[in-house]
């Protein structure tokens, strides 16, 4: 089918009815944004779980992920929902160049964060088969459209929520405590990377739709400090199950996202002020959690990542970076690709490595490298507080 074609069908299915449009959209996640590469090894196409497999090479035993569509690897194929990257141009530059549940062209974070570790691509709790050995160098949990509020997010369908992620991490360390004994399993999870990104869908799916007539309740700053005080409960909960090192990632400039620049019809593709106010001060709650849980919880260490910070710094100097296209989506349809979601491949731009965007609401596998080679030593900008992860493990 021709894009207008596709176009045209979408706009019948889906015009009169805004939300179901907007079910159709979302999912996002987020975490990520920007650049492109410069030193990092390119994923070679014949290794993609075996990289630095061998016993002993790795920095930590295991990386676990929580999180939403912004580090989802496959979670969301089990599940019934419109949030779903199971189908090319998705995954068209990934290791394997086959669809896998990413919500990218190619990389997400998680994954250059594994090989900087010296650990394999990380599997999906609902992939793998269940055996302590499929997990024993980390699990990812993390399911798109989920977000720190239980409902945000659920009327794309199924996700797993962040509640039930950390219930499944505990379900994990049961596991391993089976199967290693206490103290084994406790020195294993409490020297592993917890890794949470997560809150782009309490924007996208609940505050910016008004869900519950949740603005006139709550101003953005009420309502940050509500998601930042569940998100301190989880992770002390995570605590509770021996995590001790945990990367807190903050949101992306979702103000500078295709999509609401299509929406609020932006000029010139000038981000959306509005929107990037609520998610500076969202950050700035989250930074300020991180701070105190590192005071209260002995022997936590704990770190915020800004991506914001990251992500600006990269639209700001993309030439540096080598984007030339900085508002378009790379697959979409509509103005900045932002109207239609990414449905087919001939929806897609040749190179999404020139672009930040690769659709509505995930930054491109060029952007995600950039961000993670941040996280991991602040290579071009630093971003983590009050270390990067490299001195964290140090
Ligand atoms: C689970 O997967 C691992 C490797 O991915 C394999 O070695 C193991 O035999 C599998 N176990 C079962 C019960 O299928
Ligand atoms: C949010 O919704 C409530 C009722 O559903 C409405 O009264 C209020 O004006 C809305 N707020 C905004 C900012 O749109
Ligand atoms: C970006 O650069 C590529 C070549 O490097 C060029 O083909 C393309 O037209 C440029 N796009 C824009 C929007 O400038």
């Amino acid at each position: 089918m021709s894009p207008s074609v596709f176009f045209t069908f979408f706009i019948f299915l889906f015009f009169p009815s805004f939300s179901a449009l907007e079910i159709n959209n979302f999912d996002h996640a987020y975490t990520n944004i920007i650049n492109m590469v410069e030193n990092i090894p390119t994923p070679s196409s014949t290794e993609p779980r075996t990289l630095n497999n061998e016993v002993g090479s790795s920095l930590v035993p295991a990386l676990f992920v929580i999180g939403d569509s912004s580090v989802d690897c496959g979670t969301n194929n089990f599940l019934g929902t419109f949030a779903r990257a199971d189908r090319l141009p998705y995954g068209r530059d990934f290791d394997t160049h086959q669809p896998t549940g990413r919500f990218c062209n190619g990389r997400i974070p998680v994954d250059y964060l594994a090989s900087f570790l010296g650990l394999p691509l990380v599997p999906s709790y609902l992939g793998q088969n269940g055996s302590v050995e499929d997990m024993v160098h980390g699990v990812n949990y993390a399911s798109a459209g989920a977000g720190i509020i239980f409902s945000s997010g659920s009327e794309l369908g199924q996700h797993i929520s962040l509640t039930q992620q950390i219930q499944q991490v505990s379900d994990t360390t049961q596991q391993f405590i089976l199967s290693m004994g206490e103290d084994a399993a406790a020195s294993f999870i409490s020297r592993s990377i917890f890794y949470i990104s997560v809150g782009t869908n309490d924007y996208i799916h609940y505050y910016l739709r008004n869900i519950s007539n949740v603005q006139t309740l709550y101003l953005p700053w009420n309502f940050n400090q509500f998601l930042a005080t569940t998100m301190k409960q989880e992770i002390k909960n995570l605590y509770n199950s021996n995590a001790r090192r945990v990367v807190v990632m903050g949101l992306a400039p979702i103000g500078c996202a295709p999509f609401y620049l299509w929406m609020y019809r932006s000029r010139d593709g000038h981000c959306i002020d509005i929107i990037n106010d609520m998610v500076l001060e969202f950050n700035f709650a989250m930074r300020f959690m991180v701070e105190e849980l590192n005071h209260e919880l002995p022997g936590a260490d704990i770190i915020f990542c800004d991506v914001f910070e990251a992500s600006m710094d990269i639209i700001k100097n993309h030439d540096y970076y080598g984007f030339n296209v900085t508002t378009d989506a790379c697959c979409g349809l509509g103005r900045y690709k932002g109207f239609i979601m990414c449905l087919s491949p001939d929806m897609a731009c040749q190179n999404a490595a020139n672009h930040i965007w690769w659709d509505q609401f995930h930054p491109t596998d060029a952007v995600n490298s950039i961000l993670a080679e941040n996280v991991w030593s602040g290579l071009h900008t630093p971003m983590c507080y009050p270390m990067s992860l490299q001195d964290m493990i140090a």
